[in-house]
């Protein structure tokens, strides 16, 4: 592993990863497979541990640190709202959320946002509207949900319900009733459902978690054209793939097919926890005064991280670049995989990329940590490429010599 040579502050507390980690292990709940590295201090796309070693971070907290670590204009904007507002709940109007709002719709085909703290909430209250609108105009009986093999969604009741991969809901029953799961990209598998039930169907137009699966495009635009006909909402997760990773803003402009609520969480607040749904008029209405909500909801501190996200991000020169960045990964990764046979595809959208392996790929993501080089896995075979979307050629030539040298 690598020294910093970074230009961040040299550690206040040295203290060695090894005891925190024993430390950790005592009194968190062991509910991830955590990597024994405590991290210290981040800028731009790199961070260091509480032992110095830098590493170049291409997990990006999982699709989270758009902007990369410590941000100028990050940092400035959420120092300078803590000194004003930090927290005034949803009695009160706060400027950042308006701000944010009207950025987030703006040129859209959405007119209202709802804001939570996390993508689990997100679906939650995407799921709620959906179901809300639909049995105003179909009646009681319309509460199935359906939603697609391989996808992830999120952790709470509903979000794991709609989750389509038993792995995560095992222990848990009974989930939430009327979610059913439909082969992803076979528009056929949904047609076995009766249309008058159907409130609402669910689609990451990437799948993430699932292994860097994209969506196909005549899929999508039969499924647009079912939901319109038979007034089901259309809801897309864009949870992971969206706020500029697919190198649009939105990941369903790749794909010319818009949703009705749109689900964002992740890189909307580039490391502050914040969520939300974006949804048309028509569907909007449907919530109403005291019909869903969340104290920290819209939180003007939440609210003006996000907007400082969006005011580099939602420019099409930075989408251009990160169309380019893009392009640059993925010929190198291309290139890998002519190299080495273990590599037996390549998947991607933007600066959401993956390789399929023919084995296990936890063993290689430890080994790339090792060599500085953070990664995440998706499933067991397949290693997931998130970089910060400001991220350099130069950034990305040092992943893939880190990741040669650990795959050889
Ligand atoms: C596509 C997708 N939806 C929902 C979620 C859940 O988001 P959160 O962990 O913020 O609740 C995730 C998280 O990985 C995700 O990738």
């Amino acid at each position: 592993m690598g020294t910093s040579s970074l230009s961040i502050t040299s550690l206040a507390h040295p203290a060695q990863s090894a005891d925190l980690v024993e430390r950790g292990k005592k009194v968190l709940m062991q509910t991830y497979a955590t990597q024994s590295i405590v991290l210290s201090q981040g800028s731009g796309a790199y961070v260091i541990d509480f032992d110095g070693n830098k590493y170049l971070d291409f997990a990006s907290g999982i699709a989270v640190n758009a902007l990369g670590h410590c941000h100028p204009a990050y940092v400035e904007a959420v120092s300078s709202q803590l000194l004003k507002l930090s927290h005034c709940s949803n009695l009160y109007y706060n400027l950042p959320a308006i701000e944010l709002a009207e950025k987030l719709i703006d040129a859209s085909p959405f007119s209202r946002a709802f804001f939570c703290n996390s993508g689990a909430e997100a679906i939650e209250a995407a799921l709620k509207l959906s179901r809300k609108y639909t049995k105003k105009y179909k009646g009681e009986q319309c509460t199935t949900v359906l939603t697609m093999s391989n996808s992830f969604h999120g952790r709470t009741y509903g979000a794991m319900s709609a989750t389509g991969q038993t792995k995560y809901q095992n222990g848990y029953a009974p989930l939430v009733p009327d979610f059913k799961t439909v082969v992803f990209n076979d528009f056929d598998s949904l047609l076995v459902h009766d249309p008058d039930t159907v409130a609402a169907i669910v689609i990451e137009p990437v799948q993430g978690e699932g292994g860097v699966h994209l969506v196909d495009p005549l899929f999508l635009k039969k499924v647009r054209d079912y939901c319109t006909a038979q007034k089901v909402v259309l809801i897309f997760d864009e949870i992971q793939c969206g706020i500029g990773r697919s190198g649009k803003f939105f990941a369903w402009e790749n794909f010319g097919i818009a949703p009705d609520v749109v689900a964002l969480a992740k890189g909307l607040g580039g490391g502050f926890p914040i969520g939300a749904i974006l949804a048309t008029e028509e569907v909007a209405s449907a919530f109403n005064p005291g019909d869903h909500g969340s104290t920290f909801g819209g939180n003007p501190l939440a609210a003006s991280a996000a907007l400082a996200c969006l005011s580099e991000i939602k420019n099409e020169g930075f989408l251009r670049q990160v169309r380019a960045s893009a392009e640059y990964l993925e010929a190198a990764l291309l290139a890998l995989q002519a190299q080495v046979p273990a590599i037996k595809a390549w998947r991607g959208l933007g600066l959401m990329q993956g390789l399929e392996l023919d084995c296990p790929v936890k063993p290689i993501v430890q080994r790339c940590a090792e060599l500085g080089l953070l990664l995440v896995g998706a499933g067991e075979n397949v290693i997931r490429f998130l970089p910060p979307l400001t991220v350099s050629f130069e950034e990305i030539d040092g992943a893939i010599a880190m990741l040669s040298m650990a795959l050889a």
